[in-house]
């Protein structure tokens, strides 16, 4: 019996037949510092049926899908594929399909995904220190998505060589924001005196 073979094995997998369960909708990858989440809706038109979801993904060039275990038979409408998509100068594409009891959707798939392109900078780390006459606001990049916690950082700037910064300062005596030529310093009292 291999239904019950797979259950001694401690095998989540059950075969099922592509039938006329309809597919997820609305797939995509949601990624922020390189951070690759993907991302769908569930089927419409289920009525009350509660679906699990199978992820595959595919490495733009190579010659087959491959299984993301963690997100076989899933309930949640999402699957970290961060480390499966850390090389930002490759693309990818994803799939998932919706499967129940023996039933299961063709598959949603997505467009190609291209990290290096696609991906969103995350706002940089904003500090200020002040002394009498200036201001200076010291920023940093995000950090890029990591492996480890202990692995070792990698600043957006050192991929993105050209990231640039648009400084506002609001004043709040005249209620109007200014964007000062930066410098990185600021003389205080060109904005906030008088
Ligand atoms: C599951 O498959 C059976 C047989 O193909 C079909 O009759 C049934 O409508 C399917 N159920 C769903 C929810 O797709
Ligand atoms: C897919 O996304 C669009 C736009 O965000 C939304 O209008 C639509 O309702 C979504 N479809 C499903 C099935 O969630
Ligand atoms: C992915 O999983 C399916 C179902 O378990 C299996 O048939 C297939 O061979 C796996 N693919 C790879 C590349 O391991
Ligand atoms: C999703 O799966 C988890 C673990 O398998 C289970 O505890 C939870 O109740 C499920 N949630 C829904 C909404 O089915
Ligand atoms: C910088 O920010 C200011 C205020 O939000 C905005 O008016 C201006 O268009 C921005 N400049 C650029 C290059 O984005």
């Amino acid at each position: 019996n291999i239904l019950l073979f797979l259950t001694i094995l401690g095998v989540n997998w059950v075969p099922c037949v592509s039938g006329n369960l309809p597919k997820p909708t609305n797939i995509t990858f949601l990624s922020i510092n390189m951070k690759n989440i993907l991302q769908w809706n569930p089927p419409e038109g289920l009525q009350g049926i509660e679906v699990t979801y199978t992820v595959q993904y595919f490495i733009y060039g190579q010659k087959k899908w491959l299984n993301k275990s963690e997100c076989r038979n899933i309930n949640r409408t999402y699957c970290d594929l961060s480390s499966e998509t850390s090389d930002y100068e490759h693309q990818y594409y994803a799939k998932v399909k919706a499967i129940w009891e023996t039933n299961c959707s063709k598959w949603a798939e997505t467009g190609r995904f291209y990290p290096f392109l696609e991906t969103q900078i995350g706002p940089p780390e904003v500090a200020l220190t002040t002394d009498e006459k200036s201001i200076s606001v010291i920023l940093t990049a995000p950090e890029k998505w990591k492996r480890n916690p202990e692995d070792s950082s990698v600043s957006m700037q050192q991929i993105y060589s050209n990231l640039k910064y648009n400084v506002s300062i609001y004043n709040t005596k005249s209620n109007r924001m200014v964007s000062p030529k930066w410098n990185g310093i600021y003389n205080l009292c060109t904005t906030f005196c008088s």
